[in-house]
This record gives structure tokens, C-alpha cells and sequence, in this order.
């Protein structure tokens, strides 16, 4: 086994405080692109920035244009987990993974079987009235002709955290407990480029920092175990 491998698998093993942060790419190996990398929805041609169109002011200006591209890209329900988010939900299981914390909207984890998720940006499963506040699940939005529309008239909005918009000052400061006091804080599969999410990582106080991701990060350098890989490869041998 590979040094760095075998050093995770240690750490896991002497471990029962673990948290994972990560973001879209734990959910590349299940077929949904993430955002930065190469082939990611950030680098293909639309007619407007996609951050652009994922903005609160956009979605109240143009919500016909923004429920297009939402729903062509960002909800995919045919996504199965893979191996991350089952490797993730077995250690929580073990009782050695104490909470998912993930920047991700796709649910993967939880179907993967994974009870404690903070969702930071929200989630594609839920959807809300803006009027009633009224809940809808995502087959609503994908069925819906245009605008998704409640049965009170008001327009419904996705549960998710748009640019121009704040996060949900609960989950952040559970967040922020959890790794606080965390003994192993594994991050994968994110970029560390947005804030606040990115800025959770200061809260970890320990020496256990395990960083698996394919790229490189700002963040790489503070790692004490940087592993550059497939996250669902990496993780497999713990499903
Ligand atoms: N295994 C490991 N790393 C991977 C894999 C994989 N299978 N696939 C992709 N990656 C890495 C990429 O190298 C990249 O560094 O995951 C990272 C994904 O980064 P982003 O695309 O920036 O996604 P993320 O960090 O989750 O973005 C954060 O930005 O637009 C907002 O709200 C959106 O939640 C998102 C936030």
C-alpha cells in the first residue's frame, strides 16, 4: 500500500472523532461535474457567467432563464453514491465519523446512508413557496413547464444557497463545533475557493489535517496528510 494510503488508514483506525468537509468533487466519480475543474460548469459557454445566473438577483430578474439552466445542471437524479459517500457513511457507522459537513446539494450523502450532514449551500430535494412557504421535492421542479409555481400562485424558490445570499447561521456554527473539536479533519474534494465555507478549515486546532483532492488548493500546505487522487478511489478500501 502506498505510504500516504497507509498513513489515512491509520489514522482512521486510531481514530472515533472524525469530520469530513468536502465538496463537489466527492460527487464527480457518481457523474455530476463540479464546478472548477477543467471539464467543470464553470468552464463551459453559456450566456451568462453561471455564478451570474446562480445569484439571488438573477433568479428574481430572470427566474425563466435561471430555472433553465438550474434544472439542466444542477439537479441530477440519476446520481448514485459512490464510493466517497459510502466509505464516509460506513465510518459513521463505526461510530468514528462524528459528521459530513458538505458544501454539496445533491443529497448523495444521505442516500449513501450517512445521517449527520451539514449541508452548507442547501439542498436540490428541497424547495420552497416564497409566498406560503409551502415544501416541494425536486421531481416538482423537473416536471414544472417554467417557473415552478405553488398552488397559493407564489413562485417557488430551491432550498440553496445562491450567490448574494447568506448561509444558514445555524449549520455554520454546528459546523464550527464539530471541527473544533474534531481529532481528524479530512477535507476532499473541494477547491477551497469560497467563502464562508472555505474559511471553516480555521477552526480545526489539531495535527491531523488530511487533504484528498485532485488538484491542488490554497489550502494544500497546511495539510499534515496530503493525498492527490480520486476521493472515491482513495476512500474505497473503508466502504
Ligand atoms: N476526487 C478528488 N478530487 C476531485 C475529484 C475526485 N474524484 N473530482 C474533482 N475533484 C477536485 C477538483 O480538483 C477541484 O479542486 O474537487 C475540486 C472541486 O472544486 P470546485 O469545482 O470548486 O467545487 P467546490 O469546491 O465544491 O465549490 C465550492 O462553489 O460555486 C460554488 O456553491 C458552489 O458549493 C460550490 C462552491
Amino acid at each position: 500500500m502506498k505510504e500516504d494510503r497507509a498513513q489515512l488508514k491509520e489514522l482512521i483506525q486510531n481514530s472515533d472523532n472524525i469530520v469530513f468537509f468536502g465538496g463537489a468533487g466527492v460527487s464527480t466519480e457518481s457523474g455530476i461535474p463540479d464546478f472548477r475543474s477543467v471539464d467543470g460548469l464553470y468552464n463551459q459557454e453559456y450566456d451568462y457567467p453561471p455564478e451570474t445566473i446562480l445569484s439571488h438577483s438573477f433568479f428574481q430578474r430572470k427566474p425563466q432563464e435561471f430555472y433553465r439552466f438550474y434544472k439542466n445542471k444542477m439537479i441530477c437524479l440519476s446520481a448514485k453514491p459512490n464510493n466517497a459517500h459510502k466509505a464516509l457513511a460506513r465510518l459513521e457507522q463505526l461510530g468514528k465519523l462524528k459528521a459530513v459537513i458538505t458544501q454539496n446539494i445533491d443529497g448523495l450523502h444521505q442516500m449513501a446512508g450517512s445521517k449527520n450532514v451539514l449541508e452548507l449551500h442547501g439542498s436540490v430535494h428541497r424547495n420552497y413557496c416564497q409566498r406560503c412557504k409551502k415544501l416541494y421535492d425536486a421531481d416538482f421542479i423537473l416536471s414544472a413547464k417554467e417557473i415552478p409555481t405553488c398552488e397559493c400562485g407564489g413562485r417557488i424558490k430551491p432550498d440553496v444557497v445562491l450567490y448574494e445570499e447568506g448561509l444558514d447561521q445555524h449549520i455554520i456554527s454546528e459546523a464550527v463545533r464539530y471541527i473544533n473539536q474534531a481529532q481528524v479533519l479530512i477535507i476532499g474534494g473541494t477547491s477551497l475557493n469560497v467563502y464562508p465555507a472555505a474559511g471553516l478549515i480555521d477552526y480545526y486546532k489539531k495535527d491531523k489535517l488530511v487533504l484528498i483532492n485532485k488538484d491542488a488548493t490554497p489550502m494544500d500546505q497546511r495539510a499534515n496528510l496530503l493525498i492527490s487522487g480520486k476521493i472515491g478511489e482513495v476512500l474505497s478500501e473503508f466502504t
